[in-house]
């Protein structure tokens, strides 16, 4: 086989830079073997050239952008995160006629539509399989493997935070604080982490996912995003008792010329593919008019994982060049249609037969009920619960319930209302 030899400029080493040095070291006769490529990072560009970085030759490091863009790299790998000064750099880059690969979901769910405009212009190629679920090539089976059919829905467990603290929950019996707590200090969760558990950052994995499988520019805006900071051990318990788990869902679906895109916690089945996801694994489910349901599952993050997600497109990318990335940019109607299914609501009540009052309110707005229960509190900081689950009735019936029942006064708090998904 002849080898090709291909010079790569990296930016940024931190937590994937680190794992993508590694595994090059690692794996490079492998891939040399494999493929005929002969990998090289010449230059990597840091903020603080001192800090100390096993493993990472430390003549390799800069911290001027120029030394790595403009030295002679075929291909530029930006592993910065957020959006200034990576989107700067990555423009530099593709106008010097650059292959360009980058992890970056944050800058792709605002800006990935110019960037792969600018890829296109100059006929060079860019590669974003790490921006969605670390190790797992969902990029690439859209972008590849699926192309021959129509997607018709994505659903997926997008935020390995949100899993584990819901898996956390479930199985330990902790409340939401204990699991958040836990999943920092097992560095899954930011200090700050935010992003996550409001639902933020699998509402920019589902653009990115969305973009790719409709063909289609999705506004950030389209995207409903519902977090799950407010579900408790008792919402868990109660979800167990009637045979299903919460998970955090992020859904996509596209219909002729309309898609609703939807990040939100659900009550799925106990035998639902997506229910024995555990800890802080991501898995998606596609659904193709060829080839059916297809789970693709694993690893959603971390330095190796996210690694070999970037080192398949630095590869793809030495084996095909001259291909360079196709835009997308069909425009659809983003407003999503009314949901209708079963609901999971919780109402904190002062007295639990105000249970009579609530289930007359919903089915006075044409709600069924599956099940109703009122609920006394096991502990003096704890309160009384009305609990129901309902028939399938439309999700904008359920809201205007929900504001009946508020304004009636005999919600004490915050409650809550899940989708069931079948
Ligand atoms: N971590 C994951 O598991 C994961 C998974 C999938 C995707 N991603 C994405 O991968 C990207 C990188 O994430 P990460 O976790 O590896 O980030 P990280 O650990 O914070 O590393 C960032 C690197 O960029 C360098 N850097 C930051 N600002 C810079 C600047 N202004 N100029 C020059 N260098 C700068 C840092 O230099 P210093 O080291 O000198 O501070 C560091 O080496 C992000 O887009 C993230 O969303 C991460």
């Amino acid at each position: 086989m002849v080898t090709r030899k291909l010079n790569v400029g990296l930016l940024g080493c931190g937590t994937v830079g680190r794992g993508l040095v590694e595994l090059v070291a690692r794996n490079h006769t492998l891939i040399r073997q494999r493929t005929g490529v002969e990998l090289a990072i010449t230059r990597i560009l840091v903020r603080d050239a001192g800090k100390e970085r096993p493993g990472v030759e430390r003549n390799l490091l800069t911290t001027h952008p120029e030394k790595v863009i403009d030295n002679g790299c075929d291909l530029v790998v930006e592993l910065i995160g957020g959006i200034e000064p990576a989107r700067a750099l990555i423009q530099r880059s593709l106008a010097r006629s650059k292959h360009v690969v980058t992890a970056n979901k944050a800058l792709l769910a605002l800006d990935g539509f110019s960037i792969m405009k600018a890829a296109e212009i100059q006929k060079v190629r860019l590669g974003f399989e790490a921006s969605v679920c670390g190790g797992i090539p969902i990029i690439r089976a859209l972008r590849n493997g699926l192309v021959g059919n129509q997607i018709h829905s994505l659903r997926g467990i997008l935020n390995g935070t949100c899993n584990y603290i819901l898996t956390r929950m479930t199985e330990d019996r902790v409340d939401f604080n204990d699991a958040l707590a836990e999943a920092q200090a097992k560095g899954f969760a930011e200090a700050d982490p935010t992003l996550d558990i409001d639902g933020h950052d699998a509402a920019q994995k589902l653009k990115i996912l969305a973009e790719l499988a409709f063909h289609a520019h999705v506004p950030a805006q389209a995207v409903l995003v519902e977090g799950i900071r407010h579900i408790t051990a008792d919402d868990i318990q109660a979800a167990r008792e009637l045979g299903y788990v919460i998970k955090h869902i992020a859904a996509a679906e596209c219909s002729g010329d309309c898609m609703s895109l939807q990040v939100h916690p659900v009550l799925l089945p106990g035998k639902h593919q997506l229910a024995g996801i555990r800890d802080e694994n991501n898995a998606v489910l596609v659904r193709g008019d060829a080839v059916g349901e297809m789970v693709f599952s694993g690893k959603g993050a971390g330095s190796l994982p996210s690694a070999s997600a970037v080192l398949s497109d630095v590869v793809d990318i030495a084996c095909h060049q001259g291909g360079f990335s196709a835009s997308q940019g069909k425009v659809l109607d983003t407003h999503a249609p009314d949901d209708h299914g079963k609901h999971y609501l919780r109402f904190p009540v002062d007295d639990p037969s105000a249970i009579a009052a609530i289930t007359t309110v919903l089915e006075r707005n044409g709600i069924g009920i599956a099940r109703a229960a009122a609920v006394w509190a096991k502990s003096a900081s704890a309160q009384n619960q009305v609990r129901v689950l309902t028939q399938d009735c439309l999700r904008s019936t359920v809201e205007t319930s929900l504001r009946d029942i508020s304004a009636s006064g005999v919600e004490k708090g915050q409650g809550i209302a899940l989708r069931v998904m079948d």
